[in-house]
């Protein structure tokens, strides 16, 4: 066992908690992974432990690791590419990009230094896609799983209205997710996600094959794109004329139920929304992507209304940063354009609880990762609330809690993040 002594902030509930002179402790449970053994005041916890090797990290604060619901290793590159929409930004830039992941060396190295750009941004558990070929996730999971992180992947699916290099063929890509399902699903922390790119790049076929397999695998994720952009919703209805809606295609085939997590969710109605509650799906919410490609705006008022899950996630590469601060950030933007309409924004800790516990309740991780609470595994950050001069300033003057957390938001960056520790298992 170890603890470590500093500022923490983790949740009850939604609610945050934050203690100023903070004790963590971190030990082993009976299977062997390094969790939350305790979490609470100096005060109250020190007696408790009288042997136990403390760190001390004065003036730090540990927060739970951030959770990414929704991002692409393969587009590392591809963030910044200026398009006039998503469309001719996937066929421009995002699936020549794509093409150099059927190199295993070329897979292997942007995994290397998607997972240290992770970590370094304070991410601890990421839901990824790769690209369409196969090795791409085994390189993913692979370096994942040497640095012991909480990841889930999947080979995207998409054979048809794609180009040649990207494109996969019906038959075999449904046979390779299974055999990625058994070669990678619950190996130590990683997991696997059943990938179909979104409507217009699968065949009913290939939808109908993910279904069934996600009928059968039923602990195994889901991940797809869905009313995004009004191009491609558009194109979604000259697909599926007879569709009640673009969501209701992916329900048709079987992809809506618990863990399954769909990308940005912004052109929904309620009855959308409903279908999402009622099935257990969840959005993933990717302000700096919308915001940069020019999507639209999550409606933050109209999913909690019908009460659906979400969280928040980056959507590199069409967003622009792995930081869960400009990510908080563009997701309060969002909800300002939202309070216009509603009279709803969005508090820090609203935002703070959205990329962490929240995000992890949204995935079926929820008392695994997101929070600190006792039974937690235990990946943190430590942040340093003096890492930049106007942080130093700003949170110095500090007079609440939700002072001090929409500094961190505003002003945060990789900067802020001192280190992440990553639960270690023992066994
Ligand atoms: N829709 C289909 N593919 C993609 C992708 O790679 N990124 C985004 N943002 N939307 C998509
Ligand atoms: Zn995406």
């Amino acid at each position: 066992m170890k603890a470590y002594r500093a500022s923490l902030l983790y949740f009850a509930g939604m609610q945050a908690v934050y203690e100023q002179d903070g004790l963590l402790v971190v030990g082993a449970d009976e299977r062997g992974r390094q969790v939350v053994q305790a979490i609470g005041s100096y005060q109250s916890l020190a007696a408790r432990y009288p042997d136990l090797a403390v760190e001390q990290l004065s003036g730090r604060i540990i927060a739970p690791g951030f959770v990414d619901m929704h991002i692409h290793y393969p587009q590392l590159d591809v963030i910044g590419s200026p398009a006039e929409g998503l469309l001719p930004w996937l066929e421009n830039y995002t699936f020549p990009h794509e093409k150099r992941f059927s190199e295993p060396d070329y897979s292997a190295q942007a995994a290397t230094f998607f997972v240290a750009e992770l970590l370094r941004n304070g991410v601890s558990c990421a839901l990824a896609f790769a690209t369409s070929h196969p090795e791409s996730v085994d390189a993913l999971l692979a370096q994942a799983q040497k640095n012991s992180l909480r990841m889930i992947a999947g080979k995207v699916l998409m054979d048809q209205n794609a180009p040649d290099g990207v494109r996969d063929q019906t038959e075999q890509s449904l046979l390779d997710t299974e055999a990625l399902i058994n070669k990678w699903h619950g190996q130590d922390r990683l997991g696997y996600a059943i990938t179909p790119r979104f409507v217009p790049s699968c065949s009913a076929a290939q939808l109908g094959g993910a279904g069934e397999l996600a009928g059968q695998y039923p602990d195994v994720w889901i991940q797809s794109h869905v009313a995004e952009n009004k191009d491609e919703v558009a194109w979604v209805r000259r697909l599926y004329p007879d569709a009640r809606s673009y969501l209701s295609v992916y329900e048709q085939f079987g992809l809506l139920r618990p863990r399954a997590i769909y990308a940005h969710c912004i052109h929904f109605d309620d009855e959308d929304r409903a279908l999402m509650r009622d099935t257990g799906a969840a959005a993933a919410v990717s302000p700096t992507s919308n915001l940069f490609l020019g999507s639209g705006f999550f409606d933050y008022a109209g999913a909690d209304r019908v009460g659906h899950m979400y969280g928040l996630a980056s959507d590199v590469g069409g967003g622009t940063s792995f930081s869960p601060f400009q990510t908080m950030l563009a997701a309060y933007y969002v909800g300002r354009e939202g309070q216009t309409k509603s009279g709803v924004s969005l508090s820090p800790q609203q935002l703070w609880w959205q990329h962490t516990a929240g995000a992890a309740r949204a995935l079926g991780l929820e008392g695994v990762v997101g929070n600190l609470q006792p039974g937690c595994e235990a990946d943190f950050v430590v942040l340093n609330p003096q890492a930049t001069p106007l942080l130093a300033r700003k949170t110095a003057q500090a007079g609440s809690l939700d002072e001090l957390l929409f500094a961190l938001i505003v002003l945060g960056d990789d900067r802020l993040v001192e280190k992440t520790v990553i639960s270690q298992s023992l066994s």
